[in-house]
């Protein structure tokens, strides 16, 4: 029957974390994937998550979710997004559904796009999370890209961005980071976040949002919302997907939301029927209990305070590991310009470094990341970072 399958090839992400496993060396280092790590290099479960398990210990039932929506975790989800007093909340007009993280997130809405919208592309910045690429065209929805890193400064291609939306038809699909771009760690500022959702609204784009890191670029979580903020402001309806992955921990947990900004609330519960059908036939229902972790967190004045000094905590530690990589390599004298490291915000680093710098890294000082040259500064530790700066520096100095 299955002759004919051959492999498929290897994640350019999780391909990196097997190859990491199978080093044997002591000295080796995983920046690949971005997951969380303290400064000793080891997974972090926060107390906010242990105060929500606390308060929830023993007082569940483990019933399936009634058509695959936790409302409470949806409208705290909204809120922290939108804000608690908007209108939309208010007059719910958001269809929202809770989804397996970030990734089921996007994956609900695609297959979403492709229903209604069968013949409309889905536009990606290049570069984005590799991840995007495979979840658009599994639901057969024809992948475009617009340009928005620019190599050389290693910062915002804004011209060409903008240049992009204004030649994309009228009414595309894009999808946006809106804070913490990944792999890039590049956002626009609030001047040209107006200028982007100016232009979407002249060419009535559809923005999609997948916001993964809320909180890990800035420190603050208001601030990282800033970008649909100024959407909504210019009258936009917006998609989101939003991760709590990163943002609490919550890795191997699988929550998230999808929300989809509507007219009025009958149009708003038009889509969410619709969302409910295609979660249902897809698995049904989502896990309850990391949900119930979220939305306790959330719903806890104490908790969410907790909550938002641990990921104020988390992105000083990472803004300390870019400031020491930096100032390792420039002691080090290395020919080459790293303001970058320090320029670009959130979980990554775009190091700029080539392929064939990552794999001499990986052979000769056991260091992983991703090929594209991405370092996770969660996995730099005060421990590793000299050495790490000393094999950057030995791998390009000539
Ligand atoms: C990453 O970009 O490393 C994360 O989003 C984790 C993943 O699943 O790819």
């Amino acid at each position: 029957w299955w002759d004919h399958v051959g492999a498929a090839p290897k994640d350019p992400i999780l391909g990196v974390t097997e190859a990491f496993l199978a080093d044997t060396s002591p000295r080796k280092i995983n920046l690949g994937v971005g997951a969380y790590r303290d400064d000793e290099g080891r997974p972090v479960v926060l107390q906010c998550v242990r105060g929500a398990e606390t308060k929830l210990a023993g007082s569940q039932f483990l019933e399936s979710l009634p058509n695959a929506v936790n409302t409470k975790l949806v409208e705290e989800s909204v809120q922290l997004v939108y804000g608690k007093e908007t209108d939309i909340v208010q007059e719910r007009r958001f269809a929202g559904i809770q989804a397996l993280s970030g990734t089921g997130a996007c994956r609900l809405f695609a297959e979403f796009q492709r229903r209604f919208y069968p013949e409309s592309p889905i536009y990606l910045p290049v570069p984005t999370w590799s991840n995007h690429h495979n979840i658009w065209r599994d639901a057969q929805v024809p992948v475009r890209t617009f340009r928005y890193y620019h190599p050389d400064s290693k910062g915002l291609y804004f011209g060409a961005l903008m240049d992009d939306i204004k030649s994309a038809p009228d009414n595309s699909f894009f999808l946006l980071h809106p804070c913490a771009h990944n792999p890039t760690g590049v956002d626009p500022n609030e001047e040209q976040w107006r200028e982007i959702s100016h232009e979407f609204k002249v060419k009535n784009h559809f923005p999609f949002f997948d916001m993964a890191y809320q909180g890990l670029a800035s420190g603050d979580i208001d601030t990282d919302s800033k970008a649909i903020k100024i959407f909504r402001e210019d009258g936009h309806l917006i998609g989101c997907a939003q991760s709590f992955t990163k943002i609490m921990g919550l890795y191997g947990h699988r929550v998230g939301c999808l929300s989809i900004l509507s007219v009025d609330e009958n149009q708003a519960i038009a889509v969410r029927s619709q969302l409910q059908q295609i979660a249902r036939a897809m698995y049904s229902s989502p896990p309850v209990h990391g949900s119930l972790l979220v939305s306790t967190i959330l719903g806890d004045s104490q908790l969410k305070a907790l909550w938002e000094e641990e990921v104020k905590a988390m992105v000083a530690r990472i803004i300390r590991m870019r400031a020491k990589l930096r100032e390792s390599l420039e002691k080090l004298d290395s020919p080459l310009n790293w303001e970058h490291i320090t320029n670009q915000v959130g979980m990554f680093c775009f190091s700029g470094l080539s392929p064939e710098y990552v794999d001499h890294l990986a052979r000769k000082f056991h260091i992983y990341m991703t090929r594209d040259g991405r370092i996770s500064m969660a996995g730099v530790t005060t421990s590793n970072v000299d050495y790490l700066a000393n094999a950057i520096h030995e791998v390009t100095r000539f």
